[in-house]
């Protein structure tokens, strides 16, 4: 009995694995193992001897039993360990920095002017890309006949077989949001209306889509000096300079009487555009006072109401603060050009100094 007991629990000591540990359980307590052949010859021994052998093959059994839980428990932590030591994780390593996209110029732009404009009180409005030939032409005083409907090289969307009506258009411009706007709201208004516009045109400084800001207000007593007030204050916040000159160009659009271009004075040193300062003018609008034929067509008297309205190319706006010198690289969307010109706005910030970027 001794020597089975030094035997088992010696090899239980020296088992390299569980493997091991789980073919000496099955030599010795499994079922043709020798402790339960030992058990089984108990039947055939006296009575008084038996009693004592049954009690110390238990006792050995139990022995074998724990001694063999316990070198497992101990083989599994030492495996533990093994792996501890094996897979560490160094948390003072910088993160991968996940980059983002930036907000594209135009988006960005036209939320830096619409923030202006509602500084001063002007509300967004809004109309479709795909318009009516009478609120893009007619109702701004552009009749069929007018000169205008060929210059807005316009697109024209086409109409089925048989259906006679003026085919809709893609709007040129931002200005039938005038009209909408007035049959929508009535006088006094006071609305800027961003959005996309079309025309047949395509080079270094014109896209076939661009983006235009229209301005309208209407109340009792507006003149063009309320007009020049709103377009330099504008200016003042959006180039974030302190003074800004602006020139009214006499002008022509069917859809203002007078009407002006507007010049903003400026420099070009080096190639760097500077506004406020300098010996040149650059044309940065139209505007005007509204028609009285337009307010007519917008519902809205003209003897009893008056109004000014102008209109900013956004992109232009975009290239002529961000210095950005072609129109044709809004469209493709490369970060790291968007980047060079600052557009990062919504990148992560930079936690581990330096190394993100
Ligand atoms: N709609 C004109 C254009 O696209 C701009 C403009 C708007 C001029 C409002 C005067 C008043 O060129």
């Amino acid at each position: 009995m001794d020597e089975l007991k030094q035997k088992y629990l010696g090899a239980i000591t020296d088992a390299a694995d569980e493997q091991a540990l789980e073919d000496l359980r099955i030599a010795a307590l499994g079922k043709k193992g020798e402790i339960s052949l030992k058990m089984r010859e108990l039947g055939q021994m006296d009575p008084a001897v038996r009693q004592a052998a049954g009690a110390a093959l238990n006792r050995l059994k139990d022995e074998i039993d724990a001694a063999l839980r316990a070198k497992k428990a101990a083989l599994a932590d030492a495996a533990l360990d093994e792996r501890l030591k094996a897979e560490w994780l160094d948390v003072t390593l910088p993160g991968r920095p996940r980059r983002m996209g930036t907000i594209h110029p135009v988006s960005q732009v036209t939320e830096e002017v619409t923030a202006i404009f509602a500084d001063m009180g002007f509300a967004v409005a809004e109309g479709p890309q795909i318009e009516s030939d009478w609120y893009n032409f007619d109702a701004l005083n552009i009749p069929p006949e007018h000169p205008a409907r060929q210059e807005h090289d316009t697109f024209f969307m086409a109409r089925a077989e048989g259906d006679d009506r003026p085919p809709h258009v893609l709007r040129t411009h931002t200005s039938p949001v005038q009209i909408r706007a007035m049959q929508t709201h009535g006088a006094p208004l006071r609305v800027i209306a961003p959005g996309r516009v079309y025309r047949m045109d395509m080079d270094q400084t014109h896209t076939p889509m661009f983006h235009q800001v229209e301005g309208l207000a209407i109340d009792r007593d507006l003149s063009m000096a309320n007009l020049k007030w709103v377009l330099e204050e504008f200016c003042r916040a959006f180039f974030e300079v302190d003074q800004v000159e602006l020139r009214f160009r006499a002008s022509h659009f069917p859809f203002t009487e007078p009407s002006a271009e507007v010049d903003i004075r400026c420099s070009w040193e080096g190639g760097q555009l500077k506004i406020g300062e300098g010996d040149g003018w650059m044309e940065i609008l139209g505007s005007g006072m509204v028609h009285p034929k337009v307010l007519a067509a917008g519902g809205i008297d003209p003897n009893e109401w008056q109004g000014f309205a102008f209109g900013l190319g956004i992109d232009r706006l975009a290239m002529l603060k961000y210095g950005i010198p072609d129109l044709r690289a809004f469209f493709e969307s490369d970060l790291r050009w968007l980047r060079h010109y600052g557009f990062a706005s919504l990148d992560l910030p930079t936690v581990h100094g330096g190394l993100s970027r």
